[in-house]
């Protein structure tokens, strides 16, 4: 009887912790560009090495993280990132969140690869590691944006930062569903 709860309680309980210290996630996770208003990146600026690619952003984002050497097989290589950084932005504040958001969705993109592959949207037309590591650097400008554009007065993107602080994957998921 007691192994049998033992085991029980090992399959459920995890699940049961994580749903309970997250409830679903606001849809204001979404709302990166509104909360953290930065230019997007020039990637035309790897043009040269990378105008082939195709416009498929899966293909343009491997074709330029590889050149670059930011991915290596399927992880990334931080010392490469903030490089590739430089050529896409001018202003350094956005240099430092972004390398920053790199460096925080490196494990969770490589580990949870698999289930991204089955939520996004996005066009597997080339491997998508490149693509999910962006996206996810991308969704952390709710917690780590320049102070000067972020938009501290506004509920929902306080909601989403604070949701996003606790909640990492479900937040992610939620965004990556949306884009
Ligand atoms: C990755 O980059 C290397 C050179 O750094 C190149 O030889 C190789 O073809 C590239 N692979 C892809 C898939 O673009
Ligand atoms: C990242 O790249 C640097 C420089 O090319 C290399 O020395 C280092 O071993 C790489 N790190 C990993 C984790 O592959």
């Amino acid at each position: 009887m007691w192994s049998h709860w033992i085991f029980l309680s090992l399959i459920l309980l995890p699940a049961a912790v994580s749903a309970a210290k997250c409830k679903a996630a606001p849809k204001s996770v979404q709302n990166v560009q509104m909360c953290c208003p930065l230019p997007l990146p020039n990637w035309g600026a790897y043009n040269s090495e990378c105008g082939q690619s195709g416009i498929q952003p899966s293909c343009r984002l491997a074709c330029i993280f590889n050149a670059t050497r930011a991915l290596q097989g399927r992880q990334l290589n931080l010392t490469h990132v903030r490089p590739m950084l430089e050529r896409a932005f001018t202003n350094p504040d956005i240099i430092d969140a972004y390398a920053s958001n790199f460096a925080s969705c490196a494990s969770l993109v490589h580990s949870k690869y698999q289930e991204l592959t089955q939520i996004s949207k996005q066009s597997d037309a080339c491997d998508r590691h490149a693509l999910f590591y962006s996206l996810c650097a991308y969704s952390r400008l709710m917690r780590r944006c320049p102070a000067n554009v972020w938009q501290r007065a506004n509920k929902q993107c306080q909601e989403a930062r604070a949701y996003m602080k606790t909640c990492a994957w479900p937040a992610l998921k939620m965004f990556m569903k949306s884009t």
